[in-house]
């Protein structure tokens, strides 16, 4: 079993952004900007978006951290967008999901430029993404078939199974991978709560992407011999022998199915650092893009 090392990928993928920044210095058009902004004080939020504008830095970015009270109205974070939207020092925008019951997400996600849509939920990235063109691809997808890349594992002609039909994870995965493209080209399956015998296809996959949200709901029993095993999960349990009370655990029982798996991404140190490492690869790239048509 070989263990897909997110944390060893988004470094190495970190270290390249940083040199293409430094070599940007005195081309008079500045660095890659990122903006977040986060409405309210959900602690997972919070430190997702703290961690986002971290990185940034570490990278040489410029970022902004836009933190809202929770009562802000919808119009009030509308205009905050056309604001950014229309600021050339910033070229993506990422609005932290999810948001208070009374703005409407859809609305958000569809007021962010196209151009600036790094998290790639944006319906014009989405119907790009499933007709194959070039365009913002969700960061946790785009991890997905990155660490595939870089550690060489075929996706042609192979079964991929997802667990999961999410909007931001299951799919996209799932339209990235049936592209006839490389690093791609999968025969894809997607299963969800109302898949009836899952294991039935759990047990048919030679890659499997679990995208659940139920800890270690994947167990040895459901896989075959030598599957490649993409756990996006990210799940609190409760663990007294823990200074915060808790630890994350994946949506694959690691422990069970790592000996059955060829390669497998640990939680944490696989899918979430990777996704990261792509909000990054987005913001260089809608850089890039504006540049351009500036
Ligand atoms: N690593 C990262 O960076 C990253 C990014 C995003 C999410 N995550 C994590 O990934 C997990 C999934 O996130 P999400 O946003 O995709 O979750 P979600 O929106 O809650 O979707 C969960 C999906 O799992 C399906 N499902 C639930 N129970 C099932 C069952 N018993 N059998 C088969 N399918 C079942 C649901 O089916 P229905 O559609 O029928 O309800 C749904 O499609 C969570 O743990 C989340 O925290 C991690």
């Amino acid at each position: 079993m070989i263990l897909l090392d997110g944390k060893k990928i988004s470094s190495e993928i970190k270290e390249e952004l940083k040199e293409k920044v430094a070599a940007l210095k005195n081309n008079g058009k500045g660095v890659p900007g990122l903006v977040t902004i986060l409405v309210g004080d959900n602690p997972a939020s919070q430190s997702y978006v703290s961690s986002k504008n971290k990185l940034c830095k570490e990278v040489g970015f410029n970022s902004k951290a836009e933190n809202l009270d929770k009562n802000i109205t919808e119009k009030e974070l509308l205009d905050l967008i056309d604001k950014y939207n229309a600021d050339d020092n910033y070229h993506g925008i990422l609005v932290q999901l999810p948001l208070p019951k009374h703005i409407d997400e859809n609305k958000v996600i569809q007021r962010i430029s196209p151009d600036k849509d790094v998290d790639g939920f944006h319906p014009m990235s989405v119907g790009n993404l499933v007709i194959g063109n070039d365009t913002f691809f969700p960061c946790t997808p785009a991890g997905i078939q990155e660490i595939l890349k870089r550690y060489n594992i075929e996706t042609k002609g192979k079964h991929l199974v997802v667990v999961g039909r999410s909007n931001i994870v299951g799919k996209p995965i799932a339209n990235l991978m049936l592209q006839k493209k490389e690093n791609a080209n999968a025969i894809v399956t997607v299963c969800h709560s109302a898949s009836k015998d899952l294991s039935k296809y759990t047990k048919d996959a030679d890659i499997l992407v679990a995208a659940i949200g139920v800890p270690n709901f994947i167990k040895a029993n459901m896989v075959k011999d030598g599957v490649v095993v993409i756990d996006v999960g990210i799940n609190r349990v409760e663990d007294k022998t823990k200074t915060k009370g808790y630890r994350v655990v994946g949506d694959v029982d690691f422990d069970e199915v790592a000996p059955k798996a060829s390669y497998i991404t640990p939680v944490p140190g696989g899918i979430g650092l990777m996704t990261t490492a792509m909000l990054l690869s987005n913001t260089y790239k809608a850089y890039l893009n504006l540049n351009k048509k500036a």
